[in-house]
């Protein structure tokens, strides 16, 4: 059984693999010409305990774009409100015979739970702040379409750095990948562990990003940190938002990422949010369906 659970199992290769079939996606989308029945008769069952935008609307439209039909199941509307255990909720679900279970949960590893009860693939689509593979490889496929590689960048990842799952996976595959990865944090948003080893760790901004290549910044993940930790808006914007001025530290063509949701004033400046020739935010949307298509052909279609 193929599952999707993390960037730390996979081998360069195998990331190599979904990239390039990431890429094809992408052209074939630009063309119109691809097999848009390649997942015909298949269901995609999505399991989403946690908000998404972007996430959840780029699997659905993935999936349909290869002729899946899904089903969005709803944690709002399920019988876990009528005190169903999780296990129960995910035994029953099962036993309905999805073809591909996508999931995103705030438990650190509920993926790899589920993918351990259940008889169909399942992907993670970002549990606690372990894990976001599906982001990873789209953010690579960002940068590789401007970049032209990964090997030898220097990306330096930045803001909410403790409580983030993109960073996390953001950092494993780049490593693996042979980009250089930096994490730019005030102590208190730096984790404590480091997902990966050979990160380098900065608390400024400004030295932080000097002369990177990619400056990835990220959203203070309020709902997973206590209320007194959380810093005001425009105390944090003085010392860690990504403005123009902060941004000329990094190299001259340097491009600006960020996962979204982005908090416009707090993390990043809307100068730069918006610049067409820096920011990148739209493209990695963009990227999401091309990418998610190559996962769920990877894991359904052989
Ligand atoms: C992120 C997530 O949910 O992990 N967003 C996303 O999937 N693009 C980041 C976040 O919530 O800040």
């Amino acid at each position: 059984m193929k599952h999707l659970l993390g960037i730390d199992t996979l081998s360069p290769d195998e990331i190599q693999d979904i990239l390039n079939r990431a890429d094809y996606y992408a052209r074939a989308l630009v063309d119109g010409r691809w097999d848009r029945d390649k997942l015909k008769n298949k269901i995609v069952l999505t399991l989403f305990f946690e908000s998404s935008t972007r996430t959840l609307t780029s699997f659905d439209i993935a999936a349909k774009r290869l002729g899946a039909d899904v089903v969005n199941w709803n944690a709002e509307l399920s019988s876990l409100k009528k005190d169903e255990t999780f296990s129960d909720t995910i035994d029953t679900l099962s036993a309905m015979e999805p073809d591909c279970i996508i999931i995103r949960h705030s438990e650190y590893g509920a993926p790899n739970y589920i993918a351990n009860r259940v008889n169909c693939p399942v992907v993670n689509a970002g549990d606690s702040w372990r894990e976001h593979p599906s982001q990873a490889l789209l953010d690579a496929l960002t940068i590789i379409q401007e970049k032209d590689k990964l090997d030898g960048l220097t990306v330096a990842i930045c803001g909410d750095v403790a409580h983030s799952r993109v960073a996390s996976s953001n950092a494993k595959l780049l490593t693996k990948m042979g980009a250089h990865v930096r994490f730019v944090a005030p102590e208190f948003l730096m984790p404590q562990k480091l997902p990966v080893e050979g990160i380098e760790c900065f608390d400024t901004l400004e030295e932080g990003i000097k002369d990177a290549d990619v400056v990835m910044t990220l959203r203070i993940q309020k709902e997973r940190m206590d209320r007194g930790s959380i810093p005001s808006d425009a105390a944090y914007f003085n010392n860690y938002g990504l403005t123009l001025e902060r941004l000329a530290f990094a190299k001259k063509n340097a491009l600006v990422m960020h996962p979204g949701p982005m908090n416009r004033g707090v993390e990043i400046a809307d100068e730069v949010a918006d610049d067409p020739t820096r920011s990148l935010m739209k493209k990695q949307v963009a990227n999401g369906i091309p990418t998610r298509m190559a996962i769920l052909d990877m894991v359904m279609g052989g």
